[in-house]
């Protein structure tokens, strides 16, 4: 329990591959003292799992039953969360090039959201959760509290990852951006869940903006939304 700030809400981020979700939703969690959860994490799981099992992703029934039965974890780690499926530490694997190219096939599959988002929903009901994804506003927690929309422009999106991948990595910043913007579209353009800006979400734009100020934003915002359901109480 956090003494300061007892009344405890749900925080949805979402926003397009490269925004800075994952960094900004993991400093409100801990500022906060909530729990954070990286839903793009369990997508990439299944994906994982599917590319080594040798299931096409073009296999829905396959990736359904997958989905079903695959016992995906979250734990909090020293240097970021933890991911295990089925037992199995997969924290590296899931960012591979591979995961990272087929995951928009795999989480437009409608038993892999079904079953993403359950087990999400299930995550989130003791409240006092940073969930950051695509469609945690609109469709997996529409009830939280706190709705953001985070974005940058795609140069800057791009630029990010290609610092963080590293020269050695073989891939042009031009490359990058080309599948950043690929990525984009699928997910903007897929039938179930469709990332887009829930109408009650607050809309940030990250474009040269430092990490700090954006966590500190949303913190402001999440303290006034969880002081003003105290005030009701009240
Ligand atoms: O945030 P990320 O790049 O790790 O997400 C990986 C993919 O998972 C992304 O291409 C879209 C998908 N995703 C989704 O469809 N819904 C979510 N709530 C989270 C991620």
């Amino acid at each position: 329990m956090n003494v300061r700030y007892p009344h405890r809400i749900n925080i949805a981020i979402d926003g397009p591959a490269g925004a800075g979700k994952s960094t900004v939703a993991r400093l409100v969690a801990s500022r906060l003292q909530y729990v954070y959860v990286d839903t793009g994490a369990m997508y990439r799981a299944v994906t994982c799992i599917a590319l080594e099992r040798g299931l096409a992703v073009a296999d829905e029934a396959g990736l359904a039953s997958l989905a079903d039965t695959l016992d995906i974890t979250l734990l909090p780690g020293e240097g970021g969360q933890v991911v295990l499926a089925d037992g199995d530490d997969v924290t590296d694997r899931i960012r591979s090039r591979e995961v990272t190219a087929s995951v928009s096939r795999v989480s437009a599959n409608a038993a892999v959201r079904r079953r993403m988002s359950e087990l999400q929903r299930r995550m989130a009901t003791a409240k006092g959760v940073v969930m950051d994804g695509r469609d945690i506003g609109t469709h997996v927690l529409p009830d939280a509290e706190l709705k953001v929309f985070l974005t940058a422009s795609p140069r800057e999106r791009a630029t990010r990852r290609y610092l963080e991948l590293g020269d050695d990595a073989g891939v042009t910043l031009d490359q990058l951006e080309q599948e950043i913007a690929q990525r984009d579209r699928m997910d903007s353009e897929r039938e179930i869940a469709p990332l887009r800006q829930a109408a009650d979400a607050v809309l940030i734009d990250s474009t040269g903006r430092t990490v700090t100020e954006i966590v500190e934003e949303i913190v402001s915002f999440g303290l006034k939304a969880a002081g003003s359901i105290a005030a009701g109480e009240n």
